[in-house]
C-alpha cells in the first residue's frame, strides 16, 4: 500500500469536511441524517490506510470537532430564514423538524408514477386549486398513511406533497415528544398541534406512527396509552377545525401495530402502499445512478435490474456509492482513476442483504383489504 503523506492527508480531511458542510448547508443534516453524513465522511476518511496513524487520528479529531461545532451553531440556530427561525426552534424543542418553505417535488422521485399522481389528485391540488375543488365539492377526507418497507420513499413523498401544494412542512421524530413525566407528555402534544395550527398551510408528518400511535392494549406504559388518546383527540380536532390548513400524512413500516382507532373511517381514509421498486423502476434509479458517476464502464442496466429484485430505492442508490467508494479507495492506493465496471457491482450485489420475506410483503399488500 502507497503510504500518504501529509498534503494527501489534508486533502482527504479537507474534503471530507467540505462534503459535510454541503450536506449542512442543503439541509439535509438534521438528526439522524446528520448522523448519517458523519458516519460516511469518518467511515471514507478510516478507510484509507496511512503510515502515520497517529497523526491522521488527531486530524480525524479536529474534523470531529468542527463538525460537533457545526452541528451545534446549526441546532441553536434553527433553520435561519427569516421570520421561521423562531418556530423552527420551537418544534425542535419538541423534537419536530420545520421547513418553512420545502422545495422537494414529486419529479425527485423515480418511478412511483401511480402513487404520485394518486396524491397529485386527492391532496396537492385540493390545495393548489382551492376555488375549483370546492366547486366540484372535493375537500380532503382526513389524512393519507404510506406503508411500507423502509427505503422506498415515504419520507421523500411526504416532503414532495408539502413542495408541490407550497405547505410549510413539519416532521415529527415520536421518540423526542415523548416523556414519561406525568402530564409532559401530554403537554408537549398539545404544544405540537398548537404551533401546527399558528403555521398552517402546512403538512404535519407523523413519521413510525407506529411508535407514536400504538394499540392501545400491548402497551403497558399509562404514558403511552393516555398520549395515544389525546393524540386522537388532537388529529381529529385539527381535521374538523383546519380542514384547509393542514394536511397529516403518516408513515410507518409496521402499519398493524398502529391503534386501530388511527384507522377508522374519516381519520386515515387514504391508505398508500409504497412497495419495494419493481424491475423497471429498479432500471430507472439505476440508469440515473449512472448518469450521475464520471466512471462507470461497460454497466448493463437491465442485468443489473435482473439482479436486484428485492432492493429498496435506498438499496440500490447503496449499491452504487458501495461500487464508487471502493473504485475510489483502488484510484486513491494505485495512483490512477480506476473505472467502476460490471464486475464491481455483481460482488458489491452479493454483501447487500435482503431481508423481506415474501410473507412480510404479502403481510403489506393484504394489510388494506382488512
Ligand atoms: N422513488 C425514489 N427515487 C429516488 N430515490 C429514492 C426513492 N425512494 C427512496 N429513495 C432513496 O432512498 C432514501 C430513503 O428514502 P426515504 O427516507 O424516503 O424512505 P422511507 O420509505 O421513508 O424509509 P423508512 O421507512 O426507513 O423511513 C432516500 O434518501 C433516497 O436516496
Ligand atoms: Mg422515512
Amino acid at each position: 500500500m502507497r503510504s500518504k503523506n501529509q498534503a494527501d492527508i489534508d486533502t482527504i480531511i479537507k474534503r471530507a469536511y467540505e462534503r459535510f458542510m454541503a450536506c449542512v448547508s442543503s439541509g439535509n443534516a438534521y438528526s439522524g441524517n446528520t448522523e448519517n453524513c458523519l458516519n460516511e465522511i469518518l467511515q471514507s476518511i478510516s478507510a484509507i490506510n496511512v503510515d502515520t496513524a497517529s497523526s491522521l487520528g488527531q486530524r480525524v479529531s479536529t474534523l470531529k470537532s468542527l463538525i460537533n461545532q457545526r452541528i451545534l451553531v446549526k441546532s441553536k440556530r434553527g433553520e435561519t430564514e427569516e421570520g421561521s427561525a423562531d418556530y423552527s426552534q420551537q418544534f425542535a424543542e419538541l423534537g419536530a423538524r420545520f421547513i418553512e418553505k420545502p422545495t422537494r417535488k414529486f419529479s425527485d422521485l423515480k418511478g412511483m408514477e401511480e402513487i404520485k399522481r394518486n396524491l397529485m389528485a386527492t391532496v396537492v391540488y385540493p390545495f393548489v386549486y382551492k376555488e375549483l375543488s370546492k366547486e366540484f365539492g372535493m375537500s380532503l377526507n382526513g389524512g393519507v398513511l404510506l406503508y411500507g418497507p423502509p427505503g422506498n420513499g415515504k419520507t421523500l413523498l411526504a416532503e414532495a406533497i408539502a413542495g408541490e401544494a407550497g405547505l410549510s412542512f413539519i416532521e415529527l421524530n415520536p421518540a423526542y415528544l415523548y416523556n414519561e413525566y406525568f402530564g409532559k407528555y401530554e403537554k408537549n402534544i398539545a404544544d405540537l398541534f398548537r404551533l401546527t395550527r399558528q403555521t398552517s398551510p402546512n403538512l404535519l408528518f407523523l413519521d413510525e406512527v407506529e411508535s407514536l400511535i400504538p394499540r392501545r392494549e400491548t402497551s403497558d406504559q399509562s404514558a403511552i396509552k393516555r398520549g395515544v388518546t389525546q393524540l386522537l383527540i388532537e388529529i381529529n380536532r385539527l381535521m374538523m377545525e383546519n380542514t384547509d390548513g393542514t394536511v397529516i400524512v403518516a408513515a410507518t413500516n409496521l402499519p398493524w401495530e398502529i391503534d386501530p382507532a388511527m384507522l377508522r373511517p374519516g381519520r386515515f381514509d387514504q391508505k398508500i402502499y409504497v412497495p419495494l421498486p419493481s424491475s423497471d423502476e429498479r432500471k430507472e434509479i439505476i440508469t440515473d445512478q449512472l448518469s450521475k458517476g464520471y466512471y462507470f464502464k461497460d454497466i448493463d442496466s437491465n442485468i443489473i435490474a435482473n439482479m436486484t429484485e428485492g432492493f429498496s430505492f435506498a438499496d440500490l442508490i447503496y449499491l452504487f456509492k458501495r461500487a464508487t467508494q471502493q473504485a475510489f479507495f483502488e484510484s486513491v492506493e494505485k495512483g490512477t482513476k480506476e473505472h467502476v465496471r460490471m464486475g464491481d457491482i455483481l460482488n458489491q450485489i452479493g454483501t447487500i442483504r435482503r431481508v423481506y420475506s415474501s410473507d412480510l410483503i404479502r403481510k403489506y399488500e393484504l394489510f388494506n383489504g382488512q
